[in-house]
């Protein structure tokens, strides 16, 4: 589904991405950890098509993707309920997201604009957007941030469940996380994996 070679991003100060090759294919379920710095939210942007290569290509054989971003942000004026209904256009899919706010206890806050959310409410907000959006192939950058442990075991058996029925997961964190059904594990050093 996604295949990398011979990568290279660059900002001012130099390389900041290195990737020889990735291959991920569909329905794996992929974690990416590594320092802060080391290049994650660069990767994910890169498959999501928001940072064109310096040099080397990658391909995404799939357009039907979800992106829940670091910083989980959203427009502060327009409400739960108004994002899922911008950014979403199949109906069920729609539907789907609601049922996934519901799944985490948020339900009941779709009028409430996006800047009265607490940080917590705001990545669920942005989760349950991708998830619904990302039928095919769902980009998460760190999305254990801003949750208890409660809301962590809910979302580890919603990306389960998605994944066994086929949707692709790529997923960085620095947390270490139990019952994730991860199948492939990298490390990002320095912008290179290892
Ligand atoms: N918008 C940007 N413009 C230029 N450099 C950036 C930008 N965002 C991140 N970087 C740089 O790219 C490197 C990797 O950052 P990032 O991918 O955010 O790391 P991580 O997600 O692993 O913490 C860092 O050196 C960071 O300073
Ligand atoms: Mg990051």
């Amino acid at each position: 589904m996604i295949e990398v070679r011979d990568l290279i991003i660059e900002n001012n100060d130099g390389i900041i991405l290195d990737i020889q090759k990735l291959n991920i294919d569909k329905q794996d379920f992929v974690c990416i950890m590594g320092k802060s710095g080391a290049g994650k939210s660069t990767l994910l942007n890169v498959i999501f098509g928001l940072i064109e290569p310096n040099k080397g290509y990658i391909n995404v054989g799939c357009c039907d993707m979800g992106y829940s971003t670091q910083d989980a942000s959203f427009v502060p004026y327009l409400s739960v309920l108004e994002h899922i209904l911008v950014s979403i256009k199949e109906e069920r899919r729609k539907i789907y997201a609601q049922k996934i706010l519901s799944r985490f206890g948020i339900e009941n806050k779709l009028s409430e604009y996006y800047s009265n959310l607490s940080g917590g409410q705001k990545r669920i907000c942005s989760l349950a957007n991708a998830i619904a959006r990302g039928e095919k192939l769902l980009l998460l950058d760190e999305p254990f941030n801003d949750l208890d442990n409660l809301k962590i075991k809910e979302l580890v058996s919603i990306l389960n469940e998605i994944n066994s029925k086929g949707t692709t997961i790529v997923m960085t964190t620095h947390h270490i996380i139990d019952n994730l059904n991860i199948t492939n594990n990298y490390n990002i050093v320095n912008g290179k994996l290892v």
